[in-house]
C-alpha cells in the first residue's frame, strides 16, 4: 500500500479550513490521521473527512509534538503563522502556508503548481511553502501561457473580489446587511469586516493603504506575480471588494513586448490548453466567466478575450475563479500533492 500522511489543518473552523477538508476528500488525499486546530473558541467542534470524525484541538506551541505530522496547512492569519509555523516545522512537518507572512521571504518557495511546480524543491530551506494571494493565483494561471507565447511587458489588472476573501466573518456581514436591507434596517447593520457597508456597494480598498498610494493587497499582486513567474514585467493592480459571496473576477490588460502582433485565436488556444484553465468566450450566446459559474469548482475561467482597439501588442481578458478553492484550499492541496510526488521520487 502506498504511504499515507498525517495532516494538520490550522484554522480548521475557518472558511478556507473547512474547504480544505472538502478538497482533501474529493481528491482522495492519502490521509493517515488528521489534526484539526483552531483557537480555544472552537475546541471540541467536529470535522468530518473521508468518513472519519475528528475533534478540533487548540493550537498551542506543543500541539505538534509527538504527533508525527507530515503536512501542516496554515490558514488562520499571518500573525498565527508567524508565531506557530516554526513549531510545526520543528516537529518535522512541511508547512503549506496560506497567509501572506512568508510569501516574499526569498528562502520560501511561493507556488502555483500549474505555473512553477519546480520551485517546491526548495522547501527544505525553511520547511515552508507559501500559497500565494488568491487574486494572484488565478491571474498567473492566465498570464503564464500568454507569457510563453508572446513575452509580457506589462499587466494592468482591476479585481472584483468576493467577500469570502475576508473569511466567514466577511460572508456573514454581506448576508446580514442584505437581510437588514429587506427589513429596512440597513442603516443599523454592523460594518466591521470592510471599511464601509458592502451590501449594494463597491469598495476600492482591500487590505491596508500604503504610502505609495496602493494597498497592501495591490502590492501583493505586483510582487508575488514576478516571484512566481520568475519575471520582471510591470504590474499595476486596483483591488476592489464587490458584494459577491464567492469567486473573484479580474479584468486584465496585458501589454506584450514591442513588435508583437497578438493573434486572438492563438491566445485563446494557449489559454485553453493550459492546465486547469477553461475558456468560456462566446458573446453571441452571452457566454463568459462569472462567479456563479466558477463557485465550487477547481478551474480558472477566462473569456472576453479581445485585442486592443489601438495597439497590436495589447490583449484584454476577463478571468474568474473560486477564491476559497483555486485561490486557497485547492492550490494548497495541489502543492501538497506535488510535494508528495517529490518526496516519493515520482
Ligand atoms: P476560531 O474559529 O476558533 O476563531 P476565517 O478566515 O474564516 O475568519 O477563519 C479564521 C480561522 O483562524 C478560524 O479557524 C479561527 O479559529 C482561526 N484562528 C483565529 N485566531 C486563532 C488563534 N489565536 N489560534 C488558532 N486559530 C485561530
Amino acid at each position: 500500500m502506498s504511504k499515507r500522511y498525517n495532516v494538520a489543518v490550522v484554522g480548521a473552523s475557518g472558511a478556507v479550513g473547512e474547504e480544505l477538508f472538502r478538497v482533501l476528500e474529493e481528491v482522495d488525499f492519502p490521509v493517515a490521521n488528521l489534526l484539526p486546530l483552531a483557537s480555544a473558541r472552537s475546541v471540541g467542534e467536529e470535522i468530518e473527512c473521508q468518513g472519519n470524525t475528528y475533534k478540533i484541538q487548540e493550537l498551542t506551541e506543543d500541539v505538534f509534538r509527538g504527533k508525527e505530522i507530515d503536512i501542516a496547512f496554515f490558514s488562520a492569519g499571518g500573525s498565527i503563522s508567524e508565531k506557530y509555523a516554526k513549531y510545526a516545522v520543528e516537529s518535522g512537518a512541511v508547512v503549506i502556508d496560506n497567509t501572506s507572512h512568508f510569501r516574499m521571504n526569498p528562502d520560501v518557495p511561493l507556488v502555483v503548481p500549474e505555473v512553477n511546480p519546480e520551485d517546491i524543491e526548495a522547501w527544505e530551506e525553511t520547511g515552508i511553502i507559501a500559497n500565494p494571494n488568491c487574486s494572484t493565483i488565478q491571474m498567473v494561471q492566465l498570464l503564464k501561457p500568454l507569457h510563453e507565447l508572446y513575452g509580457i511587458k506589462r499587466v494592468d489588472v482591476s479585481t472584483y473580489q468576493a467577500v469570502s476573501g475576508a473569511g466567514k466573518a466577511g460572508m456573514e456581514e454581506l448576508v446580514m446587511q442584505m437581510q437588514a436591507f429587506f427589513n429596512f434596517t440597513l442603516d443599523e447593520a454592523k460594518v466591521e469586516s470592510f471599511a464601509h457597508q458592502i451590501a449594494l456597494n463597491v469598495i476600492p480598498h482591500i487590505d491596508v493603504p500604503l504610502e505609495n498610494g496602493y494597498t497592501k493587497e495591490e502590492m501583493k499582486m505586483v510582487n508575488e506575480t514576478n516571484k512566481i513567474m520568475h519575471s520582471d514585467f510591470a504590474v499595476s493592480a486596483t483591488c476592489v471588494r464587490v458584494p459577491v459571496l464567492r469567486s473573484h473576477s479580474e479584468s486584465i490588460t496585458i501589454t506584450f513586448e514591442e513588435g508583437v502582433n497578438v493573434d486572438v485565436e492563438k491566445a485563446r488556444k494557449a489559454l485553453g490548453d493550459f492546465e486547469n484553465v477553461v475558456v468560456i468566450d462566446d458573446m453571441s450566446k452571452n457566454e463568459y466567466p462569472m462567479p456563479i459559474i466558477s463557485t465550487d469548482t477547481d478551474e480558472t475561467y477566462v473569456g472576453r478575450i479581445r485585442k486592443d482597439l489601438y495597439a497590436d501588442n495589447i490583449l484584454h481578458i476577463w478571468g474568474v475563479a473560486d477564491q476559497v478553492r483555486v485561490g486557497a484550499a485547492t492550490n494548497a492541496v495541489r502543492i501538497a500533492q506535488k510535494w508528495i510526488a517529490l518526496e516519493e521520487g515520482a
